[in-house]
């Protein structure tokens, strides 16, 4: 096959690890016979310094003329303090989500048996965890009406969805939950919020038409508990954007680290594949990040937007191992010894060449 993959470094520790991430590619693609090329774009702050944009029209265009995106992370801690900056890195992703119509962000949960100790939760309840999010990604909060009034004293964001919106994406998750333990849990807050009683009324009257497919509701702050409490419950989460922000983050501790959390964002356009854990500005630059998150989501770019699966599992088997040599960086290091976030990504790229 011959891949055409866009290349979005973005920020802080992005090209870091997006570079440790086209090794393993590369070397994949080595292994399977196919050629590989790369368009590379800017999206995030460094966008902003030369265009003025976070998300060039240069940038949308390289997306849309590639088969998958390969994304590090945005974000600057000098706009964080800042809440009268008119343009934001953040801006960039959001864009980028939109324009692309990636209105389903899969992040999953995994745990690795040799790193259960580093999750502060207790070994037992992490143990075996093994769960899909499925974040509604171009919707709600992040996307309605928002605004100031009153000389910029009051402040609204909308929490808007539209049917059609909550019907694709519950889609996703029940085609997700049938390829996985059948079971798919629907976090709202229909308790309290419109929106969210709309999403469990679409839910209701889709479950149906899934029967093999076990359906729960469960609502967002309980869920936020149970996530901790007892994480082997879940088999398919689905939530909108802002919950699905929140909580994915919070399942990233079952981990043991964030640095080992990947993601897909997919849609109508091409896709996103990318670490949930950010730009991490303190270690951008010195070469100690966890690279494993990014190569772990191009194992997903293999799966999901070529379809190539064995391709994927040998990415995965690469860092499996490397977490078993307990060849990894400080964020998983037993306080014993740590490697450079390229010296990782030489060493799984290494492992996957044998
Ligand atoms: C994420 C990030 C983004 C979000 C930020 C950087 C805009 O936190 O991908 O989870 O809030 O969606
Ligand atoms: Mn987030």
């Amino acid at each position: 096959m011959n891949l055409k993959i866009a290349k979005l470094p973005g920020d802080g520790i992005g090209p870091e690890v997006v570079e440790q991430a086209v090794k393993a590619v590369d070397a994949v693609c080595a292994k399977f016979g196919h050629t590989v090329s790369y368009k590379f774009a800017k999206v995030g702050a460094c966008a902003i310094e030369e265009y003025g944009n976070a998300f060039p029209e240069e940038t949308f265009q390289a997306c849309m003329d590639s088969d998958a995106v390969l994304f590090g992370a945005v974000g600057d801690p000098k706009y964080d303090n800042d809440p009268t900056a008119k343009v934001r890195p953040e801006q960039g992703l959001l864009a980028m989500r939109k324009q692309l119509g990636l209105y389903a962000n899969l992040r999953p949960v995994e745990t690795f048996k040799t790193l259960v100790h580093k999750s502060p939760l207790k070994e037992e309840l992490v143990d075996g965890a093994d769960f899909m999010c499925v974040r509604e990604l171009t919707g709600g909060m992040y996307f309605g009406e928002k605004g100031r009034r009153d000389n910029g004293d009051t402040a609204f964001d909308t929490n808007l969805y539209h049917r059609f919106e909550v019907e694709r994406i519950l889609r996703k998750a029940y085609e997700l939950a049938r390829l996985r333990r059948k079971h798919l849990t629907v976090v709202d807050k229909a308790n309290v919020l419109e929106s969210s009683r709309l999403w469990r009324q679409v839910a209701q009257e889709m479950a149906p038409q899934y029967p093999d497919v076990e359906t729960d509701f469960m609502y967002v702050d309980n869920a936020a508990m149970k996530l901790i409490t007892w994480p082997k419950f879940f088999d398919v989460l689905v939530t909108e954007n802002t919950f699905g922000d929140i909580l994915t983050d919070e399942a990233s501790v079952i981990s043991g680290s964030m640095g080992l959390l990947a993601s897909a964002s997919v849609g109508e356009h091409t896709g996103v594949y990318e670490p949930i854990h950010g730009s991490y500005p303190q270690a951008a630059g010195k070469n100690i990040a966890n690279p494993l998150a990014t190569i772990l989501s191009a194992a997903m770019m293999f799966e999901y937007a070529f379809g190539l699966m064995e391709e994927g599992k040998v990415i995965r088997e690469a860092v499996a191992a490397s977490i078993e040599a307990g060849y990894v960086t400080e964020d998983l290091a037993n306080g014993g010894e740590c490697h450079s976030t390229s010296e990782v990504g030489d060493w799984v790229a290494a492992y996957i060449s044998k």
